[in-house]
């Protein structure tokens, strides 16, 4: 298809690669999926199914690999639990139990085999069809309070072309990430992608605008994810199609467009990023943010450095 065939009537799909093995985490993720860990008291999978519900993408399928039963357990109704929360009388929490199944029409589809990001997307070709779609990456989580998906579905509307999440990280965190070598366009917040690397070494990084893990992608990705070889770490790299794309010529498939995030972003496989977001929605939260603020003063002020 090219570009001018496609008549976008928005993007109401949402993807969500889960099938990770989650060893930065380990030994918690032994057993249990990174995306399952919880953030004060929901998996952190929920916020990224709400934030696509948020966004408008209400048809989500998340890409489950081995030992991820109990996402799928999650998003379902469990009645036997919501008779008992009935009989004690606990309607709030009752609530939350529902609202988790209604959040959005979850689907869910196992990857086969764990042969990387590219290959997970790929595996969502049929249920998205021939329409641009966004993935979300099960263990990004931004903060619901600095929305970015929603600017990138505008900008992919605008343009009509694949539209990627960009953020500043200190030069030595460049290695984990898909980096960027972008061009300013007339608007400050967005760029134009020239080319993208995965992981690559500080040394021969081209800037330190990294990939956080929010895509709104066009259909010809697929074809593209189809063709990739295995790339860094022997996985079929969604940021090599990417990459493909962003060096295109061809006004068919690119250009890739690149939204500059400011706000707050927390990569919950990581040990300590999710203890940051723990404390940093924590004290957010109703019933103990306050408590939870006097003790992190009170922990600080006692700190030895
Ligand atoms: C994936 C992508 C990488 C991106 C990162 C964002 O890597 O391959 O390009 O920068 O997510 O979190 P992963 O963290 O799954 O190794």
């Amino acid at each position: 298809m090219t570009k001018n065939e496609t008549l976008n009537s928005g993007v109401t799909k949402a993807v969500i690669p889960a099938a990770g093995l989650g060893t930065r985490f380990l030994p918690a993720t032994k057993a249990t999926p990174k995306e399952m860990l919880p953030i004060v008291d929901k998996p952190a999978i929920q916020y990224v199914v709400e934030e696509a519900s948020a966004s408008g993408l209400q048809d989500v399928l998340v890409i489950i690999g081995r030992n991820k039963g109990n996402i799928v357990d999650h998003f379902d109704s469990v009645p036997e639990l919501e008779i008992a929360l009935e009989k004690k009388d606990d309607a709030n929490k009752l609530e939350r139990v529902r609202a988790v199944s209604e959040i959005a029409d979850v689907h869910m589809l196992r990857q086969g085999q764990p042969l990387g990001l590219g290959h997970a997307v790929l595996c969502a070709r049929q249920h998205v069809g021939d329409s641009s779609f966004a993935v979300l990456l099960g263990d990004d989580l931004i903060d619901e309070r600095d929305p970015l998906l929603p600017q990138m579905i505008a900008e992919h509307d605008k343009r009509q072309a694949t539209v990627i999440a960009l953020m500043e990280v200190p030069e030595e965190s460049i290695h984990l990430y898909g980096c960027a070598d972008v061009e300013t366009t007339e608007d400050p917040s967005v760029v134009r992608v020239k080319s993208l690397v995965e992981k690559p070494d500080a040394a021969s990084a081209p800037s330190n605008l990294a990939v956080i893990g929010r895509y709104v992608l066009r259909p010809e990705i697929f074809e593209l994810l189809e063709k990739q070889g295995p790339g860094r770490g022997g996985e079929i790299q969604l940021t090599d199609a990417l990459n493909t794309l962003a060096e295109s010529d061809s006004d068919s498939v690119g250009p890739v467009y690149g939204v500059l995030f400011k706000g707050r972003r927390y990569d919950t496989g990581d040990k300590a990023d999710w203890i940051k977001a723990n404390l940093r929605l924590g004290v957010e939260n109703e019933d103990f943010g306050a408590e939870l603020k006097d003790w992190i003063r009170d922990f600080a002020s006692n700190l030895e450095s």
